[in-house]
């Protein structure tokens, strides 16, 4: 059993070394088009092996597919990331050629490989692989609701002054700045709505924290972040390979769930070994049922560009 990562850039190789810590899989591929660099991580991180003592053998290429061949999930990371100052959205131009071409060609040597979308902007280039892939819909999930609603979490946790893994918080919606939704009336703390512990003008803070939450990380860094987003797609990845059945958000196809069609949009998804096997329905209010709806057209009208290019 084998698991492929798509670029070796920071949160290609992030995802790559937890998989491998985590032992999801004997094998791990690193495959990236810069000469040398999928090696040189791959090599980088196996001597962390005989420190850390685990066993998993990644190997690296550069652009050589037939070494991903047979692989159960094959993650896509590949892409430019964006800068201080740039939406997700500005990089569709240049990442929605780069993601066809890694489908196609990962789909040549796993043909029923279970595909992870992590390239930005998220949505659309889950679409994008939807649509190009001719995969049953259930083996295509973008990651970023889990990404999401650990950063909902985190900043539910600082204000609150507890551990963020006590919390409970889903962000369900795009993976944008203003398109994703986290549900602060859900949110809670072992078994009380937060909405009991914080005021309300501090919830919206965490709202509105989360929402630009991987902006504020690229204006610190430089690129964009990469801890979290390569720990998402692992978690991602080990649901699937062990068949935790384990409920995440995720972007996946609807059709008609939540009220949206022809679409891939962030929702609570069962994962397991056959990708997403069950979308979550939860019972939410007028408005928030609103902000999905605005989220979905805002998506929407991403992936109509896709047509122009
Ligand atoms: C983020 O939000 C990379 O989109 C990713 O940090």
């Amino acid at each position: 059993m084998k698991i492929t990562v798509v670029g070796a850039g920071n949160v290609g190789a992030t995802c790559a070394e937890n998989i491998a810590r985590l032992e999801l899989a004997p094998e791990v591929v690193l495959l990236d088009i810069k000469e040398g660099f999928a090696e040189g991580k791959a090599m980088d991180m196996m001597q962390t092996a005989a420190i850390q003592g685990w066993s998993t053998r990644i190997t690296g290429t550069t652009g050589d597919y037939s070494k991903t061949a047979n692989s159960e999930v094959v993650v896509i990371t590949s892409g430019i990331p964006r800068k201080p100052g740039m939406t997700r959205e500005e990089l569709i131009g240049t990442n929605a050629g780069i993601v066809k071409s890694v489908v196609e060609n990962a789909l040549k040597y796993s043909p029923n490989a279970t595909i992870v979308v992590i390239s930005n902007p998220m949505d659309t280039m889950t679409f994008l692989a939807a649509r190009t892939s001719g995969l049953p819909k259930n083996k295509v999930i973008g990651m970023g609701g889990i990404l999401d609603s650990s950063r909902f979490k985190y900043y539910l946790s600082q204000a609150m002054g507890v551990p963020s893994n006590d919390l409970q918080g889903t962000v369900i919606g795009g993976h944008g700045d203003t398109t994703m939704i986290p549900l602060t009336r859900l949110a809670s703390y072992q078994s009380s709505p937060v909405s009991a512990h914080l005021s309300e003008e501090l919830l919206a803070k965490a709202k509105a924290d989360t929402m630009v939450g991987g902006a504020t990380l690229t204006g610190l860094l430089g690129t964009s972040a990469w801890y979290a987003p390569g720990a998402a797609g692992a978690a991602l990845v080990a649901s699937i390979v062990r068949d935790e059945k384990r409920v995440f958000p995720c972007c996946v196809a609807l059709n008609g769930e939540y009220g949206q069609s022809d679409i891939c949009l962030g929702v609570p998804v069962v994962v397991g070994k056959n990708g997403w096997e069950k979308i979550v329905t939860l019972d939410l209010t007028e408005a928030e049922q609103a902000e999905f709806n605005k989220s979905a057209a805002a998506v929407r009208s991403m992936n109509a560009v896709l047509d122009t290019l």
